[in-house]
């Protein structure tokens, strides 16, 4: 008998609120999907709605009201090791260079010390900023910091890589090419991939699946595969099947 693959990821009937002087603000409301390994996906969403909060209770930095998040299996009840976090700003430590940002987070783990240097470099490779590793950060472009951002995530080999408006405060040539650039990281380091964005030819041209919430408190409004053969071009962005794409998802965000 074969068994089915356990999800990577599983969300059910996730609701999650704040408390504030009023009373409750209520932001998530019962959010179920299921993920599974390898996967990219991209959420949508009006400003507001709750897509940053639902990353954070998927990383376990936020209780759930209601509702679980598993992760393997396993309920998400905290900060977990197997989630690599980024956000719209890279959030470097100015005094580090390159390759101390990115080595960060083996340092909690001292008795990994030997090992580091090895992934550190094997990492710079993957982001492609090996020959920027006693850079400091403010002699990075935007972009590349936000690689620093990525790799620093990436280097604890999390099992799925959740990222907040990433490309966000970069412009839109720069923000296109760290597309491709983070389409290539994902065919390299096989990561499943849970990506905020509120670019549509983003979400599209990236994703395997894209989630639009509704406003708040949100729920999961549309949930569409998104067929796109890859590897994917720059020209597919002028395809006909992306146009809809597109058109299907700005309908069901406005
Ligand atoms: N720490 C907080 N305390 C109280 N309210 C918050 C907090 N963080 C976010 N909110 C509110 O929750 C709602 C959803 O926020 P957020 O998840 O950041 O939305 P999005 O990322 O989709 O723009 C907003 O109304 C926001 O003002
Ligand atoms: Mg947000």
């Amino acid at each position: 008998m074969s068994k089915k693959a356990a999800p990577l990821l599983e969300v059910k009937d996730l609701s999650a609120a704040y408390r504030d002087r009023g009373g409750e603000l209520c932001v998530l409301e019962r959010i179920s999907f299921t993920l599974q390994r390898g996967q990219f996906v991209c959420i949508l969403g009006p400003s507001g709605s709750g897509k940053s909060t639902l990353l954070r209770v998927l990383a376990g930095l936020l209780p759930a009201k209601s509702g679980f998040v598993k992760l393997n299996g396993a309920p998400v009840l905290g900060p977990q090791h197997g989630v690599g976090l980024v956000f719209q700003d890279a959030n470097l430590m100015p005094w580090r260079t390159v390759s101390q940002n990115v080595g960060l987070p083996l340092e909690v783990n001292v008795s990994e010390n030997g090992a580091s240097e090895s992934r550190i470099k094997k990492m710079l490779g993957v982001v492609g900023l090996s020959r920027f590793s006693q850079s400091l950060p403010a002699e990075l472009s935007g972009g590349m910091a936000q690689r620093v951002a990525i790799g620093r995530a990436l280097i604890q080999e999390p099992d799925v890589l959740l990222m907040d408006e990433p490309f966000g405060s970069l412009d839109a040539i720069t923000r296109e090419r760290m597309g491709e650039e983070l389409l290539r990281i994902w065919n390299l380091e096989h990561k499943t991939i849970v990506m905020v964005t509120h670019d549509i030819n983003e979400a599209v041209y990236l994703a395997d699946r894209v989630l639009v919430l509704s406003s708040r408190p949100a729920r999961i409004k549309v949930d569409t595969p998104i067929g796109l053969a890859r590897p994917r071009k720059p020209t597919l962005r002028y395809s006909k099947s992306f146009g809809q794409l597109a058109a299907k998802l700005r309908k069901a965000i406005e």
